[in-house]
């Protein structure tokens, strides 16, 4: 049977709250079955309430690789192989020069969106549909460095290499599979904004509003070539 046809669950980490919560709302609503996780259990309870029937919300650690393997398995089991998987997850600390980062953020940092890209990579590309993307979600800081932002520079510039490097692993092994980095593009409210920019955040669009496009652009327009392409989110 052809996955391409049937496939249309999408699978998001980082769902509690922000981009990532913002998208499980949207793409169930325009009925697709979601599987999403994160490490807050009262907001995931309240997200399964609001979703309904027919998704997957799961506490899962994305920087536990055995536990995100379980949630794969789980996934497929239940939802089918993903047509879209978004390894959305992510850390970021308040602005500081690097010597007054302490080792224990920049090991988080690097930790939840670093290893927590190739925990989804390596539980979730063998498992997709045919024709499935594998979206990690960089950063504008993934491009261009951000002083006082060393760790999440670092982190999501590895991103960027880390999906060029699983786009060819993807080309060879995995036909019709493309992985791509994604900037959501210009800055959106959340808390992590609230982190990083805490004069600023609220001059910026809201979640909602941009998973408005940012779901149909990631499931629909994202190319299919060049595999491993660096794209941002479109405006509004
Ligand atoms: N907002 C922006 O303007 C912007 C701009 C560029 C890039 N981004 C990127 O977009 C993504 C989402 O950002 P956001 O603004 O929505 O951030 P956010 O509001 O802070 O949300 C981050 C999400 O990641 C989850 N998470 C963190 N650590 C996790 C872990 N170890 N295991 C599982 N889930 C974990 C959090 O849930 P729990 O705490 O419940 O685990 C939360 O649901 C990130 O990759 C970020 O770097 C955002």
């Amino acid at each position: 049977m052809d996955s391409v046809s049937t496939s249309t669950s999408v699978v998001i980490s980082g769902v509690s709250r922000g981009l990532g919560a913002a998208l499980a709302r949207r793409f169930a609503a325009l009925g697709h079955p979601v599987a999403g996780c994160a490490r807050d259990r009262e907001a995931l309870d309240r997200l399964r309430a609001d979703l309904g029937e027919g998704h997957l919300i799961t506490v899962t650690d994305v920087t536990d690789a055995d536990a995100v393997e379980r949630w794969a398995g789980e996934t497929v089991r239940r939802l089918g192989a993903p047509a879209l998987v978004v390894a959305n997850a992510g850390y970021i600390s308040p602005q500081a020069p690097v010597w007054e980062t302490s080792p224990a953020d920049f090991r988080t940092t690097v930790d939840v969106n670093v290893v927590g890209v190739y925990t989804l990579a390596r539980a979730f590309l063998p498992r997709m549909a045919t024709g499935g993307t594998f979206v990690a979600v960089s950063s504008g800081w993934g491009r261009n460095p951000r002083g006082r932002l060393a760790a999440y520079t670092a982190s999501k510039f590895a991103v960027e290499g880390f999906t060029r490097a699983i786009a060819q692993e993807a080309e060879e092994l995995l036909p019709g599979v493309t992985a791509v980095a994604v900037d959501p593009g210009g800055g959106v409210d959340t808390a992590m904004l609230a982190t990083c920019l805490p004069d600023e955040h609220t001059e910026y669009p809201g979640p909602e509003a941009w998973a408005q496009v940012a779901a149909d652009y990631l499931l629909h327009q994202v190319p299919k070539e060049p595999n491993g392409a660096s794209l941002t989110v479109p405006g509004p």
